[in-house]
């Protein structure tokens, strides 16, 4: 149960204010239509609501002045109430770093931390008091558009990752000069739309809710994050944002959650159209009984909520819980203290800081995939061509671009000349066009190189919210480059950018033949993506990063994922598959897996070492390795902890992540790598029970999660 927390000046101030005034806290709107991400609503009132003391929160408003004028304006009523400003600061304000998914695939929760902590730098200087992020949704269909903000399949990576996003933006201090607080969103399971269809429902068990899907925001409950936001999605038939299952069952009483939920954009009005609610009113009526604090962007609470009180549907007290939780945030702020926290008007000062370009090059560096190399990287003394419509793009941020301006934007262009190497280039296809000219003339510089570097993929705004997609191929004039350039016998490099795994079976086949000899996942990687890329190719970077989702060997096979359940008739006998869990016209596997990605070096892992293999309730086992750096660079290696429930209570997944470990390696240097299992290693929760499930186990110690290095242990009760 949500414990109530209890400010005495915040129940002074309570004491002290009129009905409408506390629903006013629970309404946040932008002012002269900022940004919008939904339909456009009215905000000529904005103004008119603060002088009345009447308006609660702001979203999206960029300017810092006019955030300074409001909240002069707000400060100035009877009540003298601040604003509160949200905006979404998602991967950047203005340095930005790689889109999340990339920042996930770093399996570096201190840089995340560190990330997020220079993010929050920048936005603490802008105006930003809190902001809508991270976006902890679990995504398993890359043709959903979100998946460049999440962190990808996995529910304990995520978990990991949800906590460096929280301590990196709020410091453990939200009065701090330099901290924000932190949403965590979208409450919950909106990443498993039907199709990855962006607004689509969700059909889900309790079992699949609280195994894969509630960890990161139990793990945000114990960083004390600000606030959470409730999703568009619907779960098993009731949208979420009205959702007194999700909403109140499992997340205010079970988990305990007692700050601030606010709606996602508008989603109160969607209750109509979603066919829960007749009018506003029992709009209203369905998201408060749920437990949402704040309606954003829609008016529903505003227009309706006093009607509801008047005729004893809603009870006064319901507002009373929701209004104080605004207030103490406000008050945990130190708005009331200083209502201009977070608001300069030199903030220009605090953007783009050397330090602070330095933490998105690393994070970065540690951002980029290889996803193959026959040896041909890290380039040597080869002449070389750059061809292709990303060479000299600035766009490469990807959606929710913060406060950006592409023009910070180091292209792969701007960071060869600054390095002054020496290169040919062509252009050979737009994003979405070519002509028969940039084709030849691309054909005609990479004929005079031995090596050319070809820079594809998906326009940076064919991902994010509302930008799912159906198809996760290239652009066809893009197919048509690669198709030319890879037909000229050179060696070809090709570097993919995109905002989520893209189906690239056709150019793993090409590399299988010799057509091209390496692939690079760029993803967007931000301010400094040029940058890391130069470095990655001319092995001053030594790529590290391993995939966070798996990569569909087509889209037919989406959902896939590696933790899925055992079936019944899975495939033993490889000769004999009929009848068998598989497909007849493709395999089964992903085209790259979870957890799989390539360095410049080669880590060989040793035999793995148990301390003891029978584990009890009260004891626990420690589980080892050593893995040896066989080549002459530095490298950084990820060591994954899986485990297989070979019997138990319950079906569990082929394989779980539980620890991971990134460990820098000198050249010829050997390190050991521990971890340990206990019993909350191998609890399972059967419908919404956490059990212990007894048994036998796998423990698997892998660079990736197709791999097989594993010992057994057996768990059992205590035994006297
Ligand atoms: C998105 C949220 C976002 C909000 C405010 C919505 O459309 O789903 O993630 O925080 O807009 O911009």
């Amino acid at each position: 149960m949500a414990k109530v927390i209890k400010y005495e000046f915040v129940e002074e101030l309570l004491r002290k204010m009129t009905l409408s005034e506390k629903i006013g806290q629970m309404y946040q709107t932008n002012y002269e239509g900022s940004a919008q991400t939904g339909p456009a609503i009215d905000t000529s009132k904005t103004m008119d609501l603060i002088k009345e003391g009447k308006l609660g929160s702001i979203l999206s408003l960029y300017d810092n002045d006019t955030i300074k004028r409001l909240q002069l304006a707000a400060v100035n009523t009877k009540n003298k109430i601040p604003l509160l400003f949200c905006n979404d600061i998602i991967h950047g304000c203005r340095t930005m770093l790689p889109i999340n998914l990339a920042m996930s695939t770093s399996w570096n929760p201190k840089l995340v931390e560190e990330s997020s902590k220079m993010v929050a730098y920048e936005a603490s200087h802008s105006g930003v008091q809190v902001t809508f992020s991270p976006m902890v949704n679990l995504s398993r269909d890359p043709r959903w558009g979100r998946v460049m903000e999440s962190n990808g399949e996995d529910v304990y990576l995520s978990k990991e990752l949800t906590k460096s996003y929280i301590k990196g933006y709020q410091q453990g201090n939200l009065k701090g000069e330099n901290s924000i607080g932190a949403c965590i969103k979208h409450f919950a399971a909106y990443g498993a739309a039907i199709g990855g269809r962006d607004y689509d429902g969700v059909d889900m068990s309790e079992g699949e809710l609280f195994n894969n899907y509630l960890d990161p925001y139990k793990e945000a409950i114990k960083c004390d994050v600000a606030m959470m936001m409730s999703s568009f999605n619907s779960y098993n038939g009731i949208p979420a944002v009205a959702n007194k299952y999700l909403l109140d069952d499992v997340l205010r009483k079970k988990l305990g959650f007692n700050k601030v939920v606010i709606t996602d954009y508008a989603s109160v009005n969607e209750l109509r159209k979603h066919k829960v609610a007749k009018d506003e009113k029992e709009s209203a009526y369905l998201a408060i009984k749920a437990k949402n604090d704040i309606e954003m962007a829609s008016t529903n609470y505003l227009d309706s909520l006093e009607e509801l009180v008047k005729s004893g549907e809603v009870s006064e007290s319901e507002i009373d819980e929701a209004c104080r939780r605004v207030l103490n945030l406000k008050y945990e702020l130190g708005l009331f203290e200083n209502p201009l926290k977070n608001i300069y008007s030199d903030f220009p000062k605090y953007w783009l800081k050397d330090e602070s370009r330095a933490i998105a090059k690393k994070m970065a560096d540690e951002s980029i995939v290889l996803l193959e190399n026959d040896g041909v990287l890290p380039l040597k003394k080869e002449k070389v061509s750059f061809i292709g419509p990303f060479v000299k793009e600035k766009k490469v941020v990807g959606a929710w671009g913060g406060k950006c301006d592409y023009n910070d934007t180091v292209t792969i262009y701007e960071a060869l000349n600054n390095k002054n190497k020496k290169y040919d280039y062509a252009l050979g296809s737009n994003i979405f066009d070519t002509n028969e000219e940039l084709i030849s003339e691309a054909v005609n510089v990479a004929k005079k190189s031995s090596v050319v570097i070809l820079t594809v993929g998906e326009e940076q705004w064919m991902s994010g919210e509302s930008h799912s997609r159906a198809r996760l191929d290239l652009p066809s004039s893009q197919e048509r480059l690669i198709d030319e350039i890879t037909n000229l016998g050179k060696k070809v490099i090709l570097i993919i950018f995109a905002g989520r795994p893209l189906v690239l079976t056709k150019y793993k086949k090409m590399y299988l033949e010799g057509k091209i000899s390496a692939i690079l996942y760029a993803w967007y990687l931000g301010t400094e993506s040029g940058n890391t890329i130069v470095d990655t190719l001319y092995g001053v970077n030594n790529p590290s990063a391993k995939l966070t989702m798996s990569f569909p060997y087509d889209v037919g096979q989406i959902p896939v994922y590696y933790n899925h359940l055992p079936s019944g008739r899975p495939i033993e006998d490889k000769n004999n598959t009929d009848y068998c869990l598989r497909y007849i016209d493709m395999p089964l596997e992903p085209l790259y897996p979870f957890g799989y990605g390539m360095s410049y070096s080669e880590v060989k892992y040793g035999k793995i070492e148990l301390d003891k293999d029978k584990l009890f309730d009260n004891s626990k086992i420690t589980v080892s390795i050593s893995i040896t750096n066989t080549s002459s660079v530095k490298t950084k290696e990820v060591v994954e902890m899986y485990i297989e429930a070979m019997y138990g209570v319950v079906s569990r997944p082929v394989r779980e992540l539980k620890g991971f470990n990134k460990v820098l390696l000198k050249p010829g240097e050997t390190k050991k790598v521990s971890f340990t299992i206990n019993k909350d290693t191998l609890s399972y929760y059967k419908g919404s029970k956490k059990v212990n499930c007894y048994g036998k186990y796998r423990v698997y110690l892998v660079s990736d999660s197709s791999k097989e290095n594993f010992v057994e242990i057996d768990y059992s009760k205590n035994t006297k």
